[in-house]
């Protein structure tokens, strides 16, 4: 292993771009594609009510355990824990190989809304819920089409992560999540002025309690992992490149705040207007690729058009914001770890990723059949990454930030050596000691299936 060369070390120049960063890695297909459907599977209100739980207890404390590991290091995640404790390096190697999973397939969906975008502007926008499904899956069960979208995508990737941070993710990051933000709000406006909107919204926020089950209250936990990119060092290895002024407990409560609101506003725009249009709710992970763009065909040619381009264009800047920070990871330990240069890491590691993604594509068509525990190549690395690796390394970094490391370390580095007051400093420290990992342990049982 080489000596990494902190000094040289690229960095996040301004405190918004940080921000807009995180909070462009947490706000991604988990927000606008998953937490909708999510919420008209699993009754509405209840789930959404108890998610926000889960984001308050278990999103700002393991973020916030994520910055200040990658801050005071300022090294990715596999180094990070190397020099704090050696014991948990596992841990890094553990994130490291969750991103390497998890972008084996979240850049064929991001490629699909690459394809949704051109197919919204020409191609044949049909009322009928069940045309709309035929097309869709006429694009995903393809051979060629689909593989050649998501390497449009990876491109997209490669193009921003081979330039670094500070000119390379940050300022991809500042115009993209202000853009996400302005066509959100302009869906949202088109949404709630449609008929009946008010059901929609009742359904959305008023809970039900007796649909709180078990069942969804797992849903709405391990939603909330994914969504907020943490338990795979994602948000150490950002934090790493992250200067030594940043108020980390300020920037772990935004980047939650920010990623729930485009949650929340994405059910404002999908729910309201699947009710108003009588479509299913509970049509699960088709919604946004089936649902939506039939309700935008009732909206006449033209409007509908447009209003279909301003939705996959979203969704694909919020896919490409999270996976630029999933591309990073894996890049930033080939480069802190192995010495690699920037270039030589992404070629290298989108060469390789793009090879699995062709096999992950394949298995919606030709490989449908191809299944170990009952699941495709697709289903197996999202089930894997997400109720594996992300619950584990979120187990491990709480427990290690609340039992392992020198408690007047971890609180000189929270409050930036005593500048910064942080009066609920022991409440946190109690989350990280047992709530937190308690909380997680439940959903990686339940993700497993042992409970
Ligand atoms: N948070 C991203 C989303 O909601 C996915 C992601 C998970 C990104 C883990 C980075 C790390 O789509």
């Amino acid at each position: 292993m080489q000596e990494p060369k902190v000094s040289q070390r690229d960095q996040f120049v301004s405190k918004i771009g940080f921000i807009l960063a995180a909070a462009g890695s947490a706000v991604g297909l988990g927000n606008i594609w998953r937490f909708p459907y999510l919420a008209g599977k699993n009754g509405g209100g209840a789930f959404v009510l108890f998610y926000l739980s889960c984001v308050i207890v278990l999103g700002f404390g393991l973020m916030l355990a994520e910055f200040i590991i990658g801050r005071h290091t300022q090294l990715s995640s596999v180094d990070a824990f190397k020099k704090l404790d050696k014991r948990f390096t596992f841990v890094g190697g553990m994130g490291v190989l969750a991103a390497f999973i998890i972008m084996g397939y979240y850049p064929v969906v991001g490629g699909w809304s690459v394809a949704y975008i051109f197919k919204t502007l020409f191609g044949e926008l049909s009322t009928d819920a069940a045309v709309m499904g035929g097309a869709f899956e006429s694009l995903i069960e393809g051979m060629f089409s689909p593989i050649f979208w998501t390497a449009i995508y990876m491109i997209a990737n490669i193009v921003i992560v081979v330039k670094g941070i500070s000119t390379g993710i940050e300022r991809a990051s500042k115009v993209m999540l202000p853009t996400l933000f302005g066509l959100l709000i302009i869906l949202v406006i088109r949404s709630l002025t449609l008929p009946n909107a008010a059901e929609g919204l009742r359904y959305l926020f008023v809970p039900d309690f007796s649909k709180l089950t078990g069942d969804v209250m797992m849903a709405a936990l391990g939603q909330a992992f994914f969504s907020l990119s943490l338990g795979m060092g994602c948000m150490i290895t950002y934090a790493s490149y992250l200067s030594k002024k940043e108020n980390l407990v300020e920037n772990a409560t935004i980047v939650p705040i920010l990623d729930t609101l485009v949650a929340l506003l994405a059910g404002v725009v999908i729910i309201p207007a699947t009710v108003s249009f009588g479509f299913d709710l509970d049509s699960g992970p088709g919604l946004v690729f089936v649902t939506v763009p039939a309700i935008f065909a009732t909206m006449g040619p033209i409007i509908g058009r447009i209003f279909g381009f301003i939705f996959f264009f979203m969704i694909a800047i919020a896919a490409l914001t999270s996976s630029l920070s999933l591309l990073e990871v894996v890049v930033s330990y080939l480069i802190d770890n192995r010495g690699w240069d920037r270039k030589k890491a992404v070629t290298i590691t989108s060469i390789i990723l793009f090879i699995i993604c062709i096999a992950s594509s394949l298995s919606m068509g030709i490989w449908k059949d191809k299944k170990l525990m009952d699941m495709n190549i697709f289903d197996l690395l999202d089930w894997f990454a997400n109720n594996v690796l992300l619950p584990l390394g979120g187990i491990f970094i709480t427990l290690f930030v609340g039992w392992f490391w020198d408690k007047d370390k971890v609180k000189a580095e929270v409050t930036n050596d005593g500048s910064i007051k942080f009066t609920l400093f022991n409440v946190w420290i109690f989350l990280c000691r047992f709530i937190i990992p308690i909380i997680i342990l439940l959903v990686l049982l339940r993700g497993i299936g042992l409970i």
